[in-house]
C-alpha cells in the first residue's frame, strides 16, 4: 500500500508525466524475469519459428520433462502454438545424445541447422538443458535459426550462487524481501518461487546453490534441517543444479562452548572442541556427512567462513587454515563432495593496511590444500567496493584451486534502489592481466585453469534474489543475476550480447526500448563509482547499512585528506601493498603517472593540485564528478519516461519510483560529499 501511493506520489511529482500515456493494460510486475515470453506479432517471423520448431524429437535424457515443459511453455506463450513431440524422422527439431562427442564436457552442447532439421546434441545430459534454454533464448530475441552453427561448453565448472540467507528469513545484505526458502513449510512444501528460481538459474548455466548464509547457524546441520534441505535438492537436480551448505566450523561443539558470535542460535554438536586436529571431532563431520549424503546424494559440498568477523574456525586451536579446510574435505572427499573455503579475512595483527592481510595469511599456505578445496576469493582485496583492484592472491596461489566471488547483491553499490548494472565491473575484473606467467595470464585464465592446472574451476557471486515478486527489488537488478550467470558460462561474451540479451528476454525486441534501456544501464557503474567512490577512495558508507555517506567516519581510518591531498599511500613508499603483485602491475600501481586513475585514492595520496589526463587538477575534477550520480538519475528519469507507453504498466511505474528515489538518495549524497570535502579543501 505505502509503496503503491509513493509510487502515484512520484507520478504527481513529475508534470511531465501523465498517466494516460501508460496504455498497456498488463498487470505484469516482473515475475518471469528473463523468461518472459513475450507474443511475436509479426505474423510472418512466428510462422517462420513454428516450422522451425513446430516438431521436436526428444532424446531420451534425463531432463526429458523438464524440457519438454520449458519448450511447450515458452512457445505456446511466444507463438500461440504448441509444440508435438514426434519421432526423430518427424521432426524438424531434433536433441540426441552422442556418446562419441566427448569434447563437448558434461555440460556443453551443438545447435546445427543440418538441411532444415535443427539437431541439438551433447555428451551428457545436462547439455541439452542448456541448449533447450540457448534455443529458447534465440526466439526470444528474434534470432534467425537456418545458420545455426553453435558449440557451447561452459569454461568453468561450478558456476554457483551463494546465498546469505538465515533460518529467519532474513537476508544479510539482501534487499529484495525475505528468504524464498520458507523453512516452515519445507520439507512438505517446496513454493511454486524455488521451481522458477531454478528454471532462471539453470536457463542462465548456475548449476549450484550455497543455500544459507556464511556468518553459519550451526543448525542447519540438524537432522529436522536436512530434509527440509534436501527437498529443496529434489527440485533443483531437475535443472541440474546441486545444492551445497554453509558451515560454521564450531559446529561440533556443545553449545556452551560456542564463541559468543554465535550464542544466539542454537547448537547441534555435543564435543567438547572443534579442534580440527582432533580424532574426534574428525568423527563427527564424518558421521555428519554421511547423514547428508544419504539425504542428499548428489549433494556438493560445504561453504566456510572461517577466522573471519568473528566467525569460529580452525587458528582458534593454533590450526592453520589448510588444517581446517582438509579436515572438511577428508569428511567429504569419498562421496565426491568440496570444500570451498574462503579467504575474506583481516585480522588486525598481520598487517595495518587491510589490503595485504589475506594475502598474507593464505600465500604461504599454497600448496598445502587437499585437491578438493577450493579457495573461494572475493574479487578485491578490501570488501566488494564499487571499484577495487583484483586481489593480488589470484595469480599468486599456483597449486591451490580458486574461484573468485564477486557480489551481484548492491551492498556497496546502492542496494534495490539505485540502477548500477555490474557486467562493466566484473569484465574489467576478470580481464585484469596478473602476468603471473608472462602475458595473458588474466583472472579469467586463472579461473579457468588455464594457467595453472586446477582439477576444480569455480565462479560464485553473492544473489540478490529473494521473494519481492520480481525477485531482485529493483527490476533493473535483474540484469545483474543474468550478467553474472552468462559471464560464468562464457567470461568472453561480449558485454553487448549479455546486456541485449537481457534486454530483449525481459523487456522485448523493440529496437527503441531496447536502445534506450542499454543507454540507462551501461554508463550505471561508472557514474554511480565517481559519485560515491571517487578515483577508487575506497570506503565512504556508513559501517551499518553501507548506503548512506559517512565520511566522517571512514577518513584517518579507511583514507586520509586534509587541504593537501586525499587518498592511502600503498606504494613502495607507503605500506607497499604494491608488490603482492606481479612486474609489470606492481610498477604500474606504484607510480602516479601509471595508476588508472579510477584507482589512483587506492594506491597514493594525491595533492588537489595534481593534474589529471584531462589536464584538470584533481580537486576540480573531483568535485565536479561528484555530482555524476544525481545527474545520471535525472538522464535516466528522463530516458525511462521517453519509453511511456512501450513499457507495461507495473513494471513502468515501479522503476519510476525506483529512478525517483535513486535521484533523492543519490542528492543527499551529493549534498553531503560537497561540503565534507569542501571544508576539507578549505573551499569557502
Ligand atoms: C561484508 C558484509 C558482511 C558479510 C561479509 C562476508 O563484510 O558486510 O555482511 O558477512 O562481507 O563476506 O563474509
Amino acid at each position: 500500500m505505502v509503496r503503491i501511493k509513493l509510487i502515484f506520489l512520484c507520478i504527481l511529482c513529475l508534470d511531465v508525466f501523465s498517466v494516460e500515456k501508460v496504455c498497456s493494460e498488463s498487470l505484469y510486475a516482473g515475475e518471469e524475469a528473463w523468461l518472459h515470453y513475450l507474443p511475436i506479432k509479426n505474423d510472418t517471423l512466428r510462422q517462420y519459428y513454428i516450422s522451425r520448431l513446430g516438431k521436436v524429437c526428444l532424446a531420451g535424457s534425463k531432463f526429458d520433462e523438464t524440457i519438454k515443459s520449458e519448450l511447450s511453455e515458452s512457445l505456446s506463450d511466444m507463438l500461440s502454438f504448441s509444440p508435438c513431440f514426434v519421432t526423430e524422422k518427424a521432426a524438424r527439431l531434433c536433441m540426441q545424445i552422442d556418446k562419441k562427442d566427448s569434447s563437448l564436457g558434461e555440460e556443453g552442447f551443438r545447435m546445427e541447422n543440418q538441411n532444415g532439421q535443427i539437431r541439438i546434441s551433447s555428451f551428457s545430459d545436462a547439455g541439452l538443458l542448456y541448449a533447450t534454454y540457448c534455443l529458447i533464448r534465440l526466439v526470444q530475441c528474434h534470432e534467425p535459426l537456418d545458420r545455426l552453427k553453435i558449440k557451447e561448453i561452459p569454461r568453468i565448472d561450478f558456476r554457483m550462487l551463494n546465498h546469505w540467507d538465515d533460518m529467519d528469513g532474513n537476508i544479510e545484505r539482501g534487499y529484495a524481501g525475505n528468504s524464498l526458502w520458507k523453512w516452515n513449510e519445507l520439507p512438505d512444501v517446496v513454493n511454486k518461487r524455488c521451481w522458477d528460481y531454478a528454471r532462471l538459474n539453470a536457463s542462465i548455466g548456475i548449476n549450484s546453490v550455497v543455500l544459507n548464509n556464511v556468518n553459519a547457524d550451526p543448525r542447519f546441520l540438524r537432522t529436522d534441517y536436512l530434509k527440509k534441505i534436501a527437498s529443496l535438492a529434489d527440485v533443483f537436480r531437475k535443472y541440474h543444479i546441486r545444492v551445497c551448505l554453509s558451515v560454521n566450523f564450531a559446529a561440533p561443539l556443545k553449545p556452551s562452548k560456542t564463541p559468543d558470535v554465535m550464542k544466539a542460535w542454537g547448537g547441534v554438536g555435543s564435543l567438547e572442541t572443534a579442534n580440527p586436529r582432533e580424532p574426534v571431532v574428525q568423527k563427527w563431520w564424518e558421521e555428519k556427512v554421511r547423514e547428508i549424503y544419504r539425504l542428499i546424494p548428489d549433494f556438493e559440498g560445504f561453504l566456510v567462513k572461517a577466522n573471519s568477523e568473528g566467525m569460529p574456525g580452525p587458528q582458534d586451536y593454533h590450526c592453520t587454515h589448510a588444517d581446517g579446510a582438509n579436515m572438511l574435505a577428508r569428511a567429504l572427499k569419498p562421496y565426491g563432495g568440496f570444500v570451498f573455503w574462503r579467504t575474506f579475512v583481516y585480522n588486525p595483527d598481520i598487517d595495518k593496511d587491510r589490503m595485504k592481510r589475506s594475502y598474507k595469511e593464505f600465500y604461504p599456505l599454497d600448496g598445502l590444500f587437499d585437491d578438493n578445496v577450493v579457495l573461494q576469493t572475493k574479487n578485491g582485496p578490501l570488501d566488494f567496493q564499487v571499484i577495487e583492484p583484483p586481489q593480488p592472491l589470484f595469480g599468486a596461489m599456483k597449486y591451490t584451486n580458486m574461484a573468485a566471488e564477486l557480489q551481484i547483491t548492491q551492498e556497496y553499490t546502492g542496494h534495490s534502489t539505485y540502477m548500477v548494472y555490474l557486467l562493466p565491473f566484473w569484465k574489467r575484473f576478470l580481464s585484469f592481466d596478473t602476468f603471473c606467467a608472462g602475458e595473458r595470464a588474466r583472472i579469467v585464465d586463472i579461473l579457468e585453469g588455464k594457467v595453472y592446472p586446477f582439477p576444480i574451476t569455480a565462479i560464485a557471486g553473492v544473489a540478490n534474489t529473494g521473494d519481492s515478486l520480481n525477485w531482485t527489488g529493483h527490476h533493473f537488478a535483474q540484469a545483474n543475476w543474468f550478467a553474472f550467470g552468462r559471464l560464468a558460462w562464457n567470461a568472453e561474451l561480449a558485454e553487448q550480447q549479455i546486456t541485449e540479451e537481457w534486454i530483449k528476454s525481459t523487456w522485448g525486441c523493440d529496437s527503441t526500448v531496447v536502445k534506450i534501456i542499454r543507454q540507462m544501464m551501461l554508463p550505471t557503474w561508472k557514474s554511480f563509482l565517481k559519485s560515491s567512490s571517487p578515483y577508487g577512495l575506497g570506503l565512504t558508507v556508513d559501517i551499518e547499512t553501507h548506503y548512506r555517506a559517512a565520511f566522517d567516519i571512514r577518513v584517518h581510518k579507511e583514507w586520509k585528506v586534509d587541504s593537501i591531498g586525499i587518498g592511502t599511500d600503498r606504494t613502495n613508499r607507503g605500506s607497499d601493498y604494491v608488490s603482492q603483485y606481479f612486474e609489470p602491475n606492481r610498477s604500474l600501481f606504484n607510480d602516479i603517472k601509471t595508476c588508472p586513475e579510477d584507482l589512483l585514492l587506492c594506491f597514493h595520496f594525491v595533492n588537489w593540485d595534481y593534474k589529471l589526463s584531462s589536464g584538470n587538477s584533481l580537486r576540480h575534477e573531483f568535485l565536479e564528478n561528484l555530482k555524476s550520480g544525481v545527474s545520471q538519475a535525472d538522464e535516466n528519469i528522463a530516458l525511462w519516461l521517453s519509453l511511456s507507453g512501450k513499457i507495461d504498466k507495473i513494471r513502468f511505474l515501479e522503476v519510476l519510483y525506483s529512478l525517483c528515489q535513486e535521484k533523492q538518495d543519490a542528492y543527499v549524497f551529493y549534498s553531503e560529499a560537497m561540503s565534507f570535502f569542501r571544508e576539507k579543501m578549505k573551499i569557502k
